[in-house]
């Protein structure tokens, strides 16, 4: 009998299609029940009228079989999900007043610490007016790679266990400083949806320095689940960090702490440590802000060679107090994120 009833379901066309709603792929299963046949479709289909249609014609054909009375559709609607490229737990981005306080460099030494701690982490270079993550990184002027099994999609670059992508080396060179905000909102947009990040559980966004527009669309399509403020400790850096944190609260984003730069010196002769600029000022700041300090960074000469050669201090002089500051911040960042989501 259930042969008879596949056999006859051969026959019914799918409403709109050449082919039966066998060849559909629709019918899950077909139940004999004495003289009733029950039979369980499975279906995508949004158009209500193709539905209707069905629950008449496949009625209508069974019933004409010797031995079957009644006909019961058992109708499962699935929703089709889009198929997700990336998949992100946390997006961090780091700002901070004004360029130049090692912003970039703190997004780099971070993002390796976060690989290095196991997760899996990329790190987006959102700054279109110095774009240097590629340099720091040394993935200068490898090309973009194209996501064969997406083939809409761009892959980041790997690098240090970091998947990488610089929004500078997509954009026209010079072309940033004179677009205006809407036009960086969609491009960013745009951006962020047509990379293929895979599973990630951190996303590191090196935002642009300064607090206007296009920082704040950046900001606002990145959907930053946390935001870290970089500053140094020299006086001037302060009024920047209430403006970094003002910018962040207007974007109701969390801010997860501050990091102080070039906080301090460990003279590489004797290992005697200087504060050259009055150190603690961001621990001043972090506190009457009611922050949480995330950590400070010295500054070193090795520091800026790792950026400049591309070689992140944090892997190439992993044992060295620097990259031990720098991994404590990432655990601090990992701790703060998780403690605001949860
Ligand atoms: N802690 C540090 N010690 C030594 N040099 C540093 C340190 N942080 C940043 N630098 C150097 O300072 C310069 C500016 O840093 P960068 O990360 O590009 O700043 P930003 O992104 O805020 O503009 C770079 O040459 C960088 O190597
Ligand atoms: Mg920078």
């Amino acid at each position: 009998m259930k042969d008879k009833v596949l056999d006859a379901l051969k026959q019914v066309f799918y409403p709109g299609k050449t082919h039966s709603v066998v060849n559909e792929g629709i019918i899950e299963d077909v139940e004999i029940q004495g003289s009733k046949v029950v039979v369980k479709i499975k279906t995508a289909e949004k158009n209500q009228g193709v539905t209707d249609m069905l629950k008449r014609s496949i009625p209508a054909a069974l019933k004409r079989l010797e031995g079957i009375e009644d006909v019961e559709l058992e109708i499962e609607k699935v929703v089709e999900e889009k198929e997700k490229v990336s998949n992100i737990r946390y997006i961090i981005a780091t700002t901070s007043g004004k360029g130049g306080v090692g912003k970039s460099t703190v997004s780099v030494n971070l993002a390796v610490s976060l690989a290095k701690l196991g997760f899996k982490t990329g790190l987006l270079d959102a700054d279109i007016y110095g774009p240097n993550i590629p340099t720091m990184m040394g993935i200068d002027g490898v090309p973009v790679q194209i996501d064969r099994e997406h083939k809409d999609k761009i892959l980041p670059t790997e690098k240090y266990g970091v998947k990488i992508i610089s929004i500078g080396n997509m954009i026209p060179k010079d072309a940033a400083v004179i677009w205006r905000g809407s036009l960086i909102h969609s491009a960013i947009k745009q951006f962020m949806e047509d990379v293929s990040w895979g599973d990630l559980d951190f996303l590191v966004v090196d935002l642009p320095p300064g607090t206007g527009d296009a920082q704040l669309t950046l900001a606002q399509e990145a959907k930053v689940s946390g935001g870290i403020i970089v500053i140094t400790p020299q006086h001037v850096a302060m009024s920047d960090a209430m403006k970094a944190n003002d910018f962040f609260n207007k974007l109701k984003i969390p801010v997860l702490g501050v990091i102080e730069n070039m906080s301090y010196f460990i003279c590489p002769h004797c290992g005697k440590r200087s504060d050259i600029f009055s150190h603690g000022g961001g621990k001043k700041f972090a506190a009457e802000s009611s922050l949480p300090f995330l950590g400070e960074i010295p500054i070193d000469l090795e520091i800026r060679e790792g950026g400049d050669t591309g070689k992140p201090i944090v892997t190439s002089n992993p044992d060295s107090p620097v990259s031990k500051a720098f991994e404590d911040a990432a655990r601090n960042i990992v701790e703060k994120v998780k403690l605001l989501n949860s």
